[in-house]
């Protein structure tokens, strides 16, 4: 199959043409252990926004190394920036890109996810992890803090003393730990996590894209408002799905006893 125009792979990212409705995307820097350039990142939201105009695409599985999925920011780039050039940073603007992908998005992390790594895996509404993975915010080593979301998504994430003993102390977590705190959906062998995100991404994919574009919306507001206001957004989605022809096929089709055919209308 042909690539899609402007899915192409990049300096950075490794793309494989979309396949049942998936995109997948492997961090390509493996001389800097996948470390986070502003290239690299612009890469991965310029791809993501190609991918949320891009009709054949439902789903992306984001990966990286059998080693290391993600190092963190690089740190070569970062030591350049004093506190004015952190300050001017497009890097906040690039990562808001990013959290803003609408469609599902699963990251499959084997070894390292470090720093901006775990931070990039928590953007992903999936985690699935090889046993081989390991998650840190290893930034107190360095005298700062995470700064691409990493204390504010991990202590919504897995709690407030797992976050703080991470984000205060460096240890990182084996990816057991993660799915026993909920960081992380499913372990499965290093050889096996691609494969079984990519098939759950298939599963999805095969869903209805409006329902599952406003079960992704909904499921993240829970983490900007409170429960009163985040259930009249719920009720809000679940109405607007009532007009969609994807619906009335949904029902139709479970009561027909067959298989639906969405069609994202
Ligand atoms: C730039 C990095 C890098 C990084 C590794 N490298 N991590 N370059 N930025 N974050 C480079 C090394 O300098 C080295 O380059 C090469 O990659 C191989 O690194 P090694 O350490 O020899 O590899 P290895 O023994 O396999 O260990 C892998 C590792 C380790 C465990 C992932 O590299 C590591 O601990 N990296 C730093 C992790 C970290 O502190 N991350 C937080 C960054 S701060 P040369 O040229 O010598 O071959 C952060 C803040 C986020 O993320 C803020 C918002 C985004």
């Amino acid at each position: 199959m042909n690539k899609p125009e402007g899915l192409e792979s990049t300096t950075h990212l490794l793309l494989m043409p979309p396949q049942e409705g998936v995109l997948l995307v492997q961090l390509n820097r493996p001389e800097a252990r996948n470390a986070l350039t502003t290239e690299l990142l612009i890469q991965l939201a310029e791809v993501l926004d190609q991918a949320s105009l891009n009709e054949e695409i439902s789903a992306v599985v984001i990966t990286g190394g059998e080693k290391v999925f993600a190092a963190g920011a690089d740190l070569k780039q970062m030591a350049s920036l004093d506190m004015v050039g952190v300050l001017n940073d497009t890097r906040p603007a690039i990562w808001q890109k990013i959290a803003c992908f609408p469609k599902p998005l699963i990251a499959a992390v084997n070894g390292f996810a470090l720093g901006g790594g775990c931070e990039l895996a928590m953007h992903a509404d999936i985690i699935i992890a090889g046993d081989n993975a390991k998650f840190g915010q290893p930034e107190i080593n360095l005298a700062i803090i995470p700064g691409a979301g990493g204390t504010q998504r991990l202590i919504r994430t897995v709690g407030k003393s797992l976050a703080m003993k991470m984000v205060l102390s460096g240890e990182f977590i084996s990816a057991e730990e993660a799915r026993q705190s909920g960081l992380v959906a499913e372990v499965t062998s290093p050889e096996d996590s691609v494969s079984r995100a990519i098939d759950l991404a298939r599963v999805i994919a095969a869903k209805s894209p409006l329902a599952i574009q406003q079960a992704k919306d909904v499921l993240l507001n829970a983490f900007e408002t409170h429960l009163d206001v985040g259930l009249q957004y719920e009720r809000k989605a679940f109405t607007v799905l009532a007009a969609t022809e994807d619906r009335n096929e949904g029902i139709n089709a479970f009561l027909e006893k067959r298989k639906p055919d969405f069609k994202g209308r």
